[in-house]
């Protein structure tokens, strides 16, 4: 059995080390590709359009770099030390390319994007630089690799969404997946590289989303996470019909696709997300009571030099509207960043306040990376002091640590409905999985599998970890 493994950095996403992926029937004779993604979950889901491409090319797929044709890395640009982690992983391929020189190294993804044809003479293993809007062309790039040179496709498209390519699922719990609803990001937070590296937005035709949403529930799929830099921003004209579908219509769509299919999407805007999308989320069950709200400060100064066009008090009314509708349960996660440009110490302790107001569920915390190119980059001194900024991003994710605690404690005694992912991490007696929330749950396995929906009620928990146990049938 050939076997696809992604390595994920335990940058972000942290997801689960490398599982069997995928059953490759008559890989023998067939070339072999290797495939690592870094960064967000749209980095993971376009490496799955990647191996479907290649399959087509007659590519199969193998978890060991040593016995691989194709070696590609998909990597993420979106802070210093992100980059670093794929410059250290592509000296380690130095050897690799020695020991095989047939082997073809190539860089797909937003550091590819981001540093172009420079990147093939600063890192002089890699032969192949590709954008994520390029991906169509990887095999008459890769014959252009064949013939002895190096190759590159940065093209950034106004069009592209890859809505007709069926993406190879790799690295799946065969529970859980991903669709990507639109591409690209046409906001300007002055801190991001995104729009440099992913290009204008774009959003994808909702019936192909709809019907990958379809194909995955009858394969036995339970959960789709709809993704995109900003989903409220979804916008399609149907020209036919004379319509204009948002992010609510098409949350709906899905939502109706089946009662058993979870849906949960990500990431919201504070600025764009409607009350309409909340309720929607109210009116079906399935629809899972979870937002990604991504704050960035709690400083309206800061907000405004991020160029996030809200500010403190509007993001917090959100907060409002969102308890309001969806009620105090709602899961709410964050991101912040630490020690931006001219942030005082005054200013960041708003954001600390900002924390106390909502009681985050959960938070991606990180210090400020100026990065080349980007207006703070061109316009803002990057002024901080990196001990400062190590300080406060501490203090961030303490306060965070307390809170994840505090909104675990009061599920405990509840009764949660789980869907099941797979074995828990520290013992095969147990399953784990996640409630409406997103919250992980863990307890005992009985006779429940993978893919089974369980009522769980909590009896304890850490700030990471729901643990309690199946309610039975009578
Ligand atoms: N589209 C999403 C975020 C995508 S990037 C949104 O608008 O919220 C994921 C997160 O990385 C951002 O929310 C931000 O918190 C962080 N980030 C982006 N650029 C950064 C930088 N230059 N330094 C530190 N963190 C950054
Ligand atoms: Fe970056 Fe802002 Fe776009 Fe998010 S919304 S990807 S932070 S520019
Ligand atoms: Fe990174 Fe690109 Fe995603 S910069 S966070 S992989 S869009």
């Amino acid at each position: 059995m050939k076997t696809l493994e992604i390595l994920t950095p335990e940058d972000k996403e942290g997801i689960d080390l490398p599982r069997l992926l995928e059953d490759e029937q008559n890989a023998a004779g067939k070339k072999k590709l290797y495939i690592e993604s870094y960064g967000c979950q749209m980095n993971f889901s376009d490496s799955e359009i990647v191996a479907s491409i290649m399959r087509e090319k007659g590519y199969a797929t193998t978890s060991s770099p040593e016995e691989a044709d194709l070696v590609l890395l998909n990597t993420c640009a979106i802070r210093d030390n992100a980059e670093q982690k794929v410059r250290n992983r592509l000296s380690a391929f130095t050897g690799l390319k020695r020991r095989r020189p047939d082997t073809t190294i190539g860089v797909l993804g937003c550091m590819a994007e981001r540093l172009k044809a420079k990147l093939l003479e600063e890192e002089k293993v890699v032969d192949m630089v590709v954008g994520p809007d390029a991906y169509r062309d990887l095999p008459r790039l890769l014959d252009e690799v064949e013939t002895g040179q190096k190759a590159v496709n940065v093209f950034l498209s106004k069009e592209e969404t890859y809505a007709d390519i069926a993406p190879v699922r790799l690295n799946s719990n065969g529970v859980t997946a991903f669709i990507s609803i639109m591409r690209g990001c046409d906001n300007m937070c002055s801190f991001c590289v995104v729009p440099f590296t992913r290009g204008r937005e774009r959003s994808r035709d909702p019936h192909s989303i709809v019907a990958e949403a379809r194909g995955l529930f009858e394969q036995g799929y339970r959960e789709v996470t709809l993704l995109g830099q900003n989903v409220d921003s979804y916008k399609w004209e149907d020209e036919a019909a004379g319509t204009t579908v948002h992010f609510a219509n098409l949350l709906e769509e899905v939502a109706q696709v089946h009662p058993d299919l979870r849906v949960r999407f990500s990431t919201s805007h504070p600025k764009d997300i409607t009350d309409d999308v909340l309720h929607t989320m109210k009116r079906y069950d399935n629809v899972c009571n979870y937002i990604h709200l991504p704050a960035q400060s709690g400083n309206s100064r800061v907000l405004k030099l991020m160029n996030r066009t809200y500010d403190r008090e509007w993001y917090l009314q959100k907060i409002d509207r969102i308890r309001a509708i969806l009620g105090e349960e709602c899961g709410i996660s964050h991101d912040l960043i630490a020690g931006f440009c001219s942030e005082t110490e005054e200013e960041h302790r708003d954001t600390l306040t900002l924390m106390d107001y909502v009681r985050f569920d959960y938070g991606y915390m990180f210090a400020y990376s100026e990065r080349p190119g980007t207006p703070a980059a061109k316009k803002l001194a990057d002024d901080i002091p990196e001990e400062v900024k190590k300080r406060r991003l501490n203090e961030i994710i303490a306060l965070q640590q307390q809170h994840s605690l505090e909104r675990n404690q009061q599920a405990i005694g509840k009764i949660h409905r789980v869907l099941v992912e797979g074995e828990s991490k520290r013992s095969a007696e147990q399953l784990q999985g996640r409630n409406d929330q997103n919250k992980v749950v863990v307890f005992d396995r009985h006779l429940f599998r993978k893919g089974d929906y369980v009522n769980v009620r909590v009896t304890s928990c850490t700030a990471a970890t729901l643990i309690g146990e199946a309610v039975l049938p009578a």
